[in-house]
């Protein structure tokens, strides 16, 4: 078992580094997340006992760092969209110090691979003090927010080595899918077959995961111009927008590349400018209801000299083959799952970005697997 491993007794099984190894177990470790959180004969997601009543939560405050905070972004977009339960988010290191006015009863939700982040820990605690019900969502099960939290709901990646996350993000996400199903039918925003429609979206994505690594050879070959960049933009929309922030946070932590993600509809209002042939755009566009609106705003980079790289699906890439300069093409799913595939892809182009460059892909300078320090 996976989450039965010591840390220090693992090693690469052959792969090149701990994130390469860590990157080919998403699909197991959003099988083995989704085996504790869903019912696969009645394909209903079911959550551990809860100290309070999700139907009476009048609203949700997501909170976390780094790429937490990403997948609590994607966890926003579908508690509001399928449960239509408000949400604010904010990273952990603002939310401390934000004193956003909240109403007792509130859903406190805080996401943290390691559950010892000083800041996250510190937002855990002063959302506390304004009687907020507390749910974390954690990898290290037995760490300090986790004794600090009404209610844990584990991530099963088993021990994430790299300091870059990649599984704990897809597991996290796995999480978020199954708290949101469960809340929408807690406030009666889901029948029985709704449910079981979504839940069998996420029973699928192993498998469809799994088929994202016949895609190796072309992730490489957008790596070979990655590497070239001294900057490079990321585009997304909708729920594909956190997919850029963590494709961008990514290439710049282990490949020293400046990147910045960008809202794909917002460029025109600034980095648009910046467009040349020497800024390449990595843009997330699988097809969904936002996939037109996204697709244009592509074509006005191109028109001023942007070289698109474009990750879509099997139904978006004959469009998206008429302009992009490179793609990688994943197997088309479920829109609420979409986000999950996408992710996959991104994080493995920093990683082969990161190996060309020849950097310390598992420690990369500066930075530390859990920061205890504010
Ligand atoms: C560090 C890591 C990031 C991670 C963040 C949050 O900054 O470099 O990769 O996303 O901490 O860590 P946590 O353990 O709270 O998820």
């Amino acid at each position: 078992q996976l989450t039965a491993l010591a840390a220090g007794s693992i090693g690469k099984d052959g792969y090149r580094h701990y994130m390469e190894k860590e990157l080919h177990e998403h699909p197991l470790v959003i099988g083995q997340t989704l085996q504790r959180m869903v019912d696969p004969a009645s394909r209903r997601v079911l959550l551990p006992e809860l100290p309070f009543d999700l139907a009476k939560v009048p609203r949700a405050v997501i909170t976390a760092c780094g790429s937490a905070f990403f997948a609590g972004m994607i966890g926003r977009y579908w508690l509001e969209e399928i449960a239509r339960l408000p949400v604010d988010i904010d990273v952990a290191s603002e939310m401390r110090y934000r004193n956003p006015p909240l109403t007792e009863g509130s859903l406190g939700l805080l996401i943290s691979q390691s559950g010892e982040t000083a800041d996250t820990l510190a937002a855990l605690r002063s959302l506390r003090e304004k009687a907020i019900h507390i749910v974390s969502v954690l990898n290290v099960e037995h760490s300090t927010m986790a004794r600090e939290s009404d209610v844990v709901l584990g991530t099963v990646a088993g021990p994430e080595i790299s300091v870059a996350s990649t599984k704990a993000f897809t597991a996290q996400l796995t999480v978020l899918a199954c708290l949101t199903i469960a809340t929408a039918r807690a406030r009666g925003k889901l029948d029985t077959l709704a449910e079981e429609h979504l839940v069998s979206a996420l029973l699928d994505l192993p498998s469809r995961a799994a088929e994202v690594f016949n895609q190796t050879d072309a992730i490489r070959a957008m790596a070979q111009l990655v590497v070239e960049a001294r900057d490079v933009l990321y585009l997304g929309r909708g729920s594909m927008f956190p997919v850029a922030m963590e494709g961008a946070l990514k290439l710049k932590e282990i490949s020293y590349i400046h990147a910045e993600a960008y809202a794909a509809g917002e460029m025109k209002h600034g980095p648009i400018s910046l467009i040349d042939r020497t800024v390449p755009i990595v843009a997330t566009v699988p097809s969904n209801a936002l996939f037109e609106k996204t697709l244009s705003n592509l074509q006005e980079a191109k028109a001023r000299g942007g070289r698109l790289l474009v990750f879509t699906d099997t139904k978006g890439a004959e469009r998206v083959s008429a302009i992009a300069e490179q793609m990688v093409v994943l197997p088309h799913v479920h829109d609420f799952v979409a986000p999950i595939l996408q992710t996959i892809p991104v994080q493995m182009l920093a990683y082969e970005v990161a190996v060309l460059k020849g950097t310390d892909v598992d420690q990369p300078r500066n930075l530390a697997k859990s920061v205890t320090v504010e």
